[in-house]
């Protein structure tokens, strides 16, 4: 197992990777692995020569400074965890300096409006972020084949758009999301909820599974309303905002268009801890 943590070292390795005609398949990641993660590189190992993974919690996607302080850093066991699954992994966990040198700054994107919508609204500057450090990654890894989850379908789509914007040859591989088998969506921060708010927590996709049931029975008001009012009854989560969007350009859906695909996002709060999920309806 390699870690690097010198852009300089993973550059030299991908070097010898691309002479040697070996496919990459890059995982980014913030760490705090879960089977979530690992779901995406046992496919990325499926699928390429070699697989890269990327450990580093992002400071330019955090529009919360105590988010961002909260967020957590278990590398050990994340390099443990990787080791499990394959010796063959690279793993690159670099400081902030190796990716973005002396000036932290996010460029300011034109996601076509794909960053305006749901987390654009209430994470300001948070796809700036997540554009501008996949687009250093990008270009330090040069991978084949790039693993998202759907977990986080905005993120995906978003980054489908950067790679067309900044013209990029890696192709992007949207994967499912894995789940316990309550339901609840993995995610890092789950690692937070107290033992109540992880026990409620199934509720998130309960919900969603509910609304998939009736769509396009019941319309998309009634829906929307429906599921405020199952929040408003929950002492424990609260609903940050619940959209019906279609997937192309993930504006919130009125009316439903035949020959569109829609899925339904919700993101919620359990006490500090904010969890967000999603689910395909056609
Ligand atoms: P992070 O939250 O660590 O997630 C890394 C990848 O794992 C993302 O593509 C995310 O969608 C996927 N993932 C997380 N939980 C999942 C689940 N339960 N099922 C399937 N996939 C899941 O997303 C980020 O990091 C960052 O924004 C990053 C892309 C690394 C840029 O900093």
């Amino acid at each position: 197992m390699q870690v690097h943590v010198k852009r300089r070292d993973i550059e030299s390795d991908v070097a010898i990777l691309h002479t040697n005609q070996k496919t990459i398949g890059f995982v980014p990641t913030m760490g705090a692995l879960h089977q979530g993660h690992i779901a995406l590189v046992k496919r990325a190992l499926e699928e390429n020569d070699t697989v890269i993974v990327s450990i580093f919690v992002n400071p330019t996607q955090f529009n919360n400074s105590e988010d961002l302080a909260l967020y957590p850093r278990t590398l050990q066991s994340d390099i443990a965890l990787l080791s499990e699954v394959s010796s063959d992994i690279i793993i690159f966990s670099p400081t902030a300096k190796e990716v973005y040198g002396n000036t932290m700054i996010s460029t300011k994107y034109d996601f076509g409006g794909l960053e305006n919508e749901m987390e654009g609204k209430y994470r300001l500057d948070h796809f700036n972020g997540v554009g501008t450090v996949l687009k250093h990654f990008f270009s330090i890894v040069n991978p084949t084949n790039a693993y998202f989850g759907e977990k986080d379908f905005q993120q995906l789509q978003i980054v489908k758009k950067l790679v067309a914007i900044e013209n990029l040859s890696v192709n992007i591989i949207g994967c499912p999301i894995y789940r316990e088998t309550s339901g609840l969506a993995l995610s890092s921060r789950n690692k937070r909820l107290t033992e109540k708010q992880l026990k409620e927590s199934p509720f998130i996709y309960d919900t969603l599974q509910a609304v998939k049931k009736d769509f396009g029975i019941k319309n998309v008001i009634t829906l929307r309303e429906w599921v405020s009012q199952q929040f408003e009854k929950n002492d424990t989560l609260s609903l940050e905002y619940f959209e019906i969007a279609s997937v192309e350009d993930l504006k919130s859906a009125h009316k439903i268009e035949p020959d569109t695909k829609y899925r339904a996002f919700i993101a919620a709060f359990a006490g500090e801890v904010r969890l967000i999920d999603n689910i395909a309806l056609n």
